[in-house]
């Protein structure tokens, strides 16, 4: 259904409420525009999850929560299949989404229903163990726009004893009964980021995780399920992602009666959290929203609730900049000179902000130095700094800066001062990735002094922007200072006081932006999303690899919050394309160039400056707007993917060539999303839109499509698109 035939039905259906409550039976109602989700108590107190799926506008349709009876003593668990979030206690063999050891070592938890708190969109349920004063408190909040629903737990403990907690998660999602559903995930690894899976899902479980202490390049916490036949456009999608930056794991499990269900939150692997009388924890948000109109609704669903609720400042958010970036063209050979020569540059051709990578503090002349000094170097701003930012700043564009906060080379004053502060097990070698160590940052005295360093930088310094990087995984997790039964700790405080730091310099410098590198995009999430305005989506520049790992990305993430660049062939993996191909494809996202414009001849300054113009032209439209993917890098020779502005007056279609075959023209590419009646103005960016009429329906354009002169390998194109009054 068209989004604006579903919120017409939604409004007639008129759902005074979001959320209802049948009292006599005990069941919930969770209605939006999209989508609809209701779970009930049966007779003996057990929340079962009931219905998840298109939008129902009837509570009394919804059959009540039933006890279940043993079928067979080799089989109990089909009693407890739809448990809406299950202890680990009776028999339940699934995964638990709450599992805990008491000090005399029981580890029987069942989990009732107590009582409900329904604030506007928000519903808290509280369940409790039958016997202890254990708790788990199941949080709801809908986003009505695009019926996605936020799910998190609280766990208490209001027992007199210490309990470990060995697994809490988040939520438990469940799909319709059924056979042949198949999973889509993202995974990849360094330079290779957010591929795109689809694969079926058969009895057993799969597991996504991270056991990395970040997010992670090799799995991102997103899912999409569909029965198998869903598309683009058409089909049933449920999706899900979860808020947090550290270990995370989703369960990915088919029952043996047909029951799909994904648990997710905190990775159980050497996970371990002590509470202590009266204390609680609070697990990330994990958000799950359903769509009727395949991979793309879904996408722009979650692209939508992103914009509007998850990043900073939401809608209000300003557009994203240009931003140029000295990276690969200088590495570590940073200079005032040099970035000077650079910045004047940028600003000819229309950049807005200039950021100065990695290479400018302490002893940083390669990467065996100076991470955890976060002064400036003498030698290379003998003026200072403020020096290149007053010059960047005349030249009108702002100015950002690389940190990596968390790390500390062997060979800094940090690590000669506070050896103690890295991650480590007493005796036992610190292992070294990219000859850096990880500082603790559970420890409150790591997260202190991270603050003050950034604190200082934003204080001292007019920085509009901090490129906040992480280069490496942790290992040897160990906490040498805390309780050794609260050594595990380590993987979820530390997150924490990551958050804990960003929020507070976000507090204090609301004009501050940030953006969330490791590697690329081995901090790519929700959880970190709160407080940042991009992710680096990948080391790899290379434009070709580049159309997939944006398609990936944009499954899960609005283009907005997606940087790239434009840098210079033959890229690292040897392919040169074209400087309009490597354009057009970074403008899909935050624009950025990491070129080195020294090099660079008067055709591509001309280029270029065209380019950047035409994407402040267009940029609202791809940031803000919805995205189409029409025809996908991973299946055809073609790729090409169209933005539609949120008020249908403006899009834009971009299309990539890359391996023609015996001079085949390549299809008409048939846009989406248009109004059939309306007509559009076309504008073809570099003459190769073949068809001859300035103006077409949107009728025509959506069933006849477009023609395009792509001809070559690496050949490229954008068609801007008017609607006219
Ligand atoms: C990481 C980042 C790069 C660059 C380097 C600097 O690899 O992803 O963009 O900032 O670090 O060392």
């Amino acid at each position: 259904m068209h989004r604006v035939a579903a919120l017409l039905v939604f409004s007639t259906i008129c759902m005074a409420q979001t959320i209802q409550f049948s009292e006599a039976r005990k069941v919930w109602l969770i209605t939006t525009a999209h989508s609809s989700y209701a779970m009930g108590v049966d007779g003996q107190g057990e929340l079962q999850h009931l219905y998840w799926g298109g939008p129902l506008w009837r509570i009394d349709d919804v059959p009540a929560a039933v006890e279940k009876h043993e079928i067979s003593s080799f089989d109990p668990h089909q009693m407890y299949e739809n448990e809406e979030y299950p202890g680990w206690g009776g028999p339940r063999y699934y995964e638990p989404a709450l599992k805990v050891r008491r000090a005399d070592g029981d580890r029987d938890l069942v989990l009732h229903y107590v009582s409900h708190a329904a604030r506007g969109d928000e519903l808290d349920i509280t369940l409790k163990d039958i016997r202890d004063d254990i708790e788990a408190v199941l949080h709801y909040r809908v986003y009505p726009e695009t019926g996605v629903i936020a799910r998190w737990s609280t766990i208490r403990n209001g027992t007199k004893q210490a309990i470990t907690i060995e697994s809490a998660q988040s939520a438990t999602w469940y799909m319709p009964r059924g056979n042949g559903y198949r999973l889509s995930y993202l995974s990849g690894r360094w330079a290779a980021e957010t591929q795109l899976n689809r694969e079926p899902i058969h009895e057993g479980m799969k597991v996504l995780e991270s056991r990395l202490g970040e997010s992670g390049h090799n799995l991102n916490p997103w899912f999409a399920i569909d029965p198998g036949d869903a598309d683009e456009q058409h089909g049933r999608v449920w999706f899900g992602a979860l808020a947090w930056s550290g270990n995370w794991r989703f369960s990915v499990e088919q029952t043996p009666y047909q029951q799909v269900r994904v648990t997710g939150g905190f990775n159980t692997f050497d996970f371990s959290y002590v509470l202590k009388p009266g204390e609680q924890i609070e697990t990330p948000e994990f958000y799950g929203g359903f769509s009727q109109n395949g991979f793309g609704e879904a996408s722009r669903l979650m692209a939508d609730l992103e914009r509007a609720h998850i990043a900073p400042h939401g809608l209000q958010a300003r557009l994203r900049p240009v931003l140029y970036n000295s990276w690969e063209a200088t590495e570590f050979n940073v200079t005032e000179t040099g970035q000077k020569e650079l910045a004047a540059k940028a600003a000819k051709l229309g950049v807005e902000l200039f950021v100065v990578d990695d290479g400018w503090f302490g002893k940083r002349n390669n990467d065996h130095a100076g991470l955890g000094d976060w002064v400036v170097n003498p030698q290379k701003f003998p003026h200072g700094l403020n020096s290149l930012i007053e010059y960047v700043n005349q030249l009108g564009m702002d100015f950002g800066l690389w940190v990596e906060p968390e790390m500390v080379n062997p060979d800094s004053d940090l690590y000669r001062a506070h050896p103690d502060w890295v991650m480590n097990f007493p005796g036992r070698p610190r292992s070294e990735l990219r000859n850096q160590l990880v500082l603790n940052l559970a420890r409150d005295e790591v997260r202190d002094y991270i603050f003050s360093a950034l604190d200082n930088l934003a204080s001292s310094y007019h920085i509009k922007y901090f490129k906040w990087d992480m280069n490496r995984v942790f290992s040897e997790p160990g906490w040498p200072e805390a309780a050794s039964a609260e050594q595990k700790e380590l993987w979820v405080k530390y997150v924490w006081n990551y958050y804990d730091i960003l929020r507070r310099l976000r507090e204090k410098y609301p004009g501050l932006e940030i953006e969330s590198c490791s590697g690329g995009g081995g901090r790519v999430d929700l959880g970190v999303l709160r407080y940042v305005d991009e992710f680096w989506t990948s080391d790899n520049t290379e434009a070709f690899d580049r159309l997939g790992i944006q398609e990936g990305f944009s499954q899960a993430y609005a283009a907005r919050f997606m940087s790239a660049w434009v840098t210079d062939v033959p890229n690292t993996n040897h392919r040169s394309t074209p400087l309009e191909y490597r354009f057009l494809v970074a403008m899909q996202g935050a624009l950025g160039v990491g070129a080195n414009l020294n090099k660079w001849t008067q055709e591509d300054f001309d280029l270029a400056t065209k380019m950047i113009a035409l994407y402040k032209q267009i940029r609202g439209t791809v940031q803000n707007g919805d995205l189409y993917r029409l025809l996908s890098p991973r299946t055809n020779d073609v790729a090409a993917n169209q933005y539609v502005s949120k008020d249908g007056q403006k899009a834009v279609l971009f299309a990539f060539r890359h391996a023609q075959q015996y001079s085949t023209p390549a299809p008409a590419i048939r846009l989406r999303g248009l109004e059939a009646r309306a007509v559009y103005r076309l504008e073809s960016t570099d003459g190769k839109l073949l068809d001859e009429q300035a103006e077409m329906s949107g009728a025509y354009l959506m069933q006849n499509g477009l023609h395009l002169q792509l001809e070559d390998d690496y050949d490229s194109t954008a068609v801007v698109l008017q609607r006219l009054p």
